[in-house]
C-alpha cells in the first residue's frame, strides 16, 4: 500500500524547481469525468501532479515559483473542507491537511484562484503550462499572459511565451528512482502473480469474462486501485484485434488466449504484462511454430535492452527474428532486409515492439529527437513485446505468399517488463511464467 512519503516528492519538486530557473509552473490535478448521467469514473490523478505532489483530490492546482526565495515556492490550492460535500463525496484534506500533510508552503481555497495566481505569477521570467490540456484554468492563465505581454511591450520585462513542464517533467519521470523501482517492482509483481493465476485456473473457466473478473478482482484483493488500462483478455481469433476488449467470447479449448493485463497501485505505478497459452493445454504444431518464433524474438529483444542500446534497436532486433521465422514457415517471402525495409511484414505484424512503463502505461519520455537515439540508462523501464497476428483483416502485400487457413487465427503476444541496469536486463515480470513446457498441461 502507498504510504506518503514526502521526502520522495519534496526531492522531486527541488530538482523541477531547480530545471524551472526563474519560470513559474502551474500544474493542474485532473478533474472528474462524466460516465452517464451524474455517474462519474473512478478518479485518476493527472500523472504530473501526482509526481510533484502526491495529492490524489481532483480540481487542485499545483505552482511552483522558482523565481520565489525558498519556503515561498510550491503553492496548492485545494477544495476547502465542506461538512456537506464531504458526506456526499468523502473526505477532502482541505487547506490545512494541504499544508501538513502535504508540505504545501502555503495553500489556499481553489475558488481563489483567479485572483491569487497574477499574484503568484508576478515577477517570474515565464509561465510554464500545458495548453490546450486544463480548459478550466486556461482562459486565467491566457489572461496573465495577455497582461505579461503588453506589460512586456511598455517596461521590456516579463514572460514572452508559455512554455510546456513536459519538456522537464518528462525527462525526470524516464529515470526512475530506486524508490519508484520498488513501486514498479510491486505493480509488476501483481501483475505477474495474476497472469500465474490465470494459468493455473484456465482449464476451469469457458468465458473470456471468467479471466478479466479473476485477474482484475485479484488486482483489488493486493490491495491494487485495479487495472492499469482496460483488460485485453482475447480468444482465438480475437487476438489479433489489437485493442480488443469486449472480453466476452466463450472459451474453445483448441484456441490460444492472449492476455494482456497489469495493475495499477494506490500511487498509480503500473504493470503491463501480455502471456498467450493454450486454452486446452496443448499447442497445436501451428501454434507452437508461431510462439518459438515470437519467443526468440522477445528474448533476443529483451538482450539487447542494455545501456547504450536504444529502443528502435531493441524494436529491430525483434523484429528481424520475427521476419526470419516466418519466412522460415513460407509466410513471407524475400530478402529480410528488403521485407523490412518495404513493410511487407505489416499484414503479421503491426505494432512497434515496446514503450516505456511507469506512471502512465505507455510513459512519458523520448525515444529519439530526430534521428537521435535515446540511449537507454539504468533505471529506464520498457516494455518488450513482440507479436504475430494471423487473420485476412489485412490484405497481404504484393508478392507476399497468400496465408494457408491453418494459420489463420493464432494472434500471439508476449510482453515483459524490462529494467535497464548496470548488467544484464532484469525481467521485473519474470514470475508469469512463458516456456512452453510451462504452459502446456
Ligand atoms: N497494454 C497496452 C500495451 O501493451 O501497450
Ligand atoms: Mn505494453
Ligand atoms: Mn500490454
Amino acid at each position: 500500500m502507498f504510504n506518503l512519503n514526502n521526502k520522495i516528492f519534496e526531492k522531486r519538486r527541488e530538482t523541477f524547481l531547480n530545471k524551472l530557473d526563474g519560470k513559474a509552473a502551474i500544474i493542474p490535478a485532473a478533474s472528474l469525468v462524466k460516465h452517464h448521467a451524474d455517474c462519474e469514473y473512478p478518479f485518476r490523478q493527472d500523472s504530473n501532479f501526482w509526481y510533484l505532489t502526491g495529492f490524489d483530490e481532483p480540481d487542485a492546482i499545483a505552482l511552483f515559483l522558482s523565481h520565489k526565495p525558498k519556503g515561498e515556492r510550491f503553492i496548492l490550492f485545494v477544495s476547502p473542507k465542506d461538512v456537506v460535500s464531504e458526506v456526499w463525496h468523502g473526505f477532502r484534506w482541505g487547506i490545512e491537511g494541504a499544508e501538513q500533510k502535504f508540505k504545501a508552503d502555503k495553500a489556499h481555497s481553489i475558488y481563489d484562484i483567479k485572483e491569487l495566481l497574477p499574484i503568484y505569477i508576478e515577477g517570474s521570467d515565464e509561465i510554464v503550462f500545458s495548453i490546450g490540456k486544463h480548459p478550466r484554468i486556461e482562459k486565467v492563465v491566457l489572461e496573465i499572459f495577455t497582461q505579461q505581454l503588453e506589460n512586456r511591450s511598455r517596461v521590456g520585462i516579463g514572460g514572452n511565451s508559455i512554455k510546456s513542464p513536459e519538456s522537464y517533467l518528462n525527462e525526470m519521470r524516464l529515470i526512475k528512482s530506486e524508490f519508484e523501482i520498488n513501486r514498479m517492482r510491486e505493480a509488476i509483481q501483481i501483475s505477474a502473480e495474476a497472469h500465474e493465476l490465470v494459468r493455473e485456473s484456465i482449464s476451469l473457466k469457458n468465458n473470456e469474462r471468467q479471466i478479466q473478473g479473476l485477474i482484475e478482482g485479484f488486482f483489488l484483493e493486493k490491495g491494487a486501485r485495479g487495472p492499469a488500462y482496460n483488460s485485453i483478455v482475447a480468444s482465438g481469433d480475437n487476438a489479433c484485434v489489437l485493442h480488443y476488449t469486449s472480453n466476452n467470447s466463450p472459451l474453445n479449448k483448441r484456441d490460444l488466449l492472449l492476455v494482456d493485463a497489469g495493475c495499477s497501485l494506490t500511487d498509480y505505478y503500473n504493470g503491463d504484462i501480455t502471456r498467450t497459452i493454450p486454452i486446452g493445454g496443448k499447442f497445436s504444431k501451428e501454434q507452437k511454430y508461431i510462439y518459438e518464433i515470437v519467443l526468440d524474438a522477445q528474448k533476443n529483444a529483451i538482450n539487447s535492452a542494455v545501456i547504450g542500446s536504444n529502443s528502435s534497436t531493441v524494436h529491430n532486433v525483434a523484429l528481424k527474428t520475427l521476419v526470419e521465422g516466418l519466412k522460415e514457415i513460407g509466410l513471407l517471402r524475400g530478402s529480410t532486409e528488403e521485407i523490412i525495409d518495404n513493410g511487407l511484414y505489416k499484414h503479421l505484424y503491426m505494432h512497434r515492439t515496446g514503450h516505456w512503463l511507469g506512471l502512465d502505461v505507455h510513459d512519458v519520455g523520448a525515444y529519439r529527437m530526430g534521428d537521435y537515439e535515446v540511449p537507454l540508462q539504468y533505471g529506464m523501464i520498457l516494455t518488450v513485446e513482440p507479436g504475430i497476428y494471423i487473420s485476412d483483416r489485412i490484405p497481404v502485400p504484393d508478392g507476399q505468399p497468400s496465408i494457408d487457413e491453418k494459420w489463420k487465427g493464432i494472434g500471439i503476444r508476449i510482453e515483459d517488463d524490462i529494467l535497464v541496469t548496470d548488467k544484464e536486463p532484469e525481467i521485473l515480470s519474470i514470475s508469469a511464467l512463458k516456456e512452453i513446457a510451462d504452459l502446456e498441461f
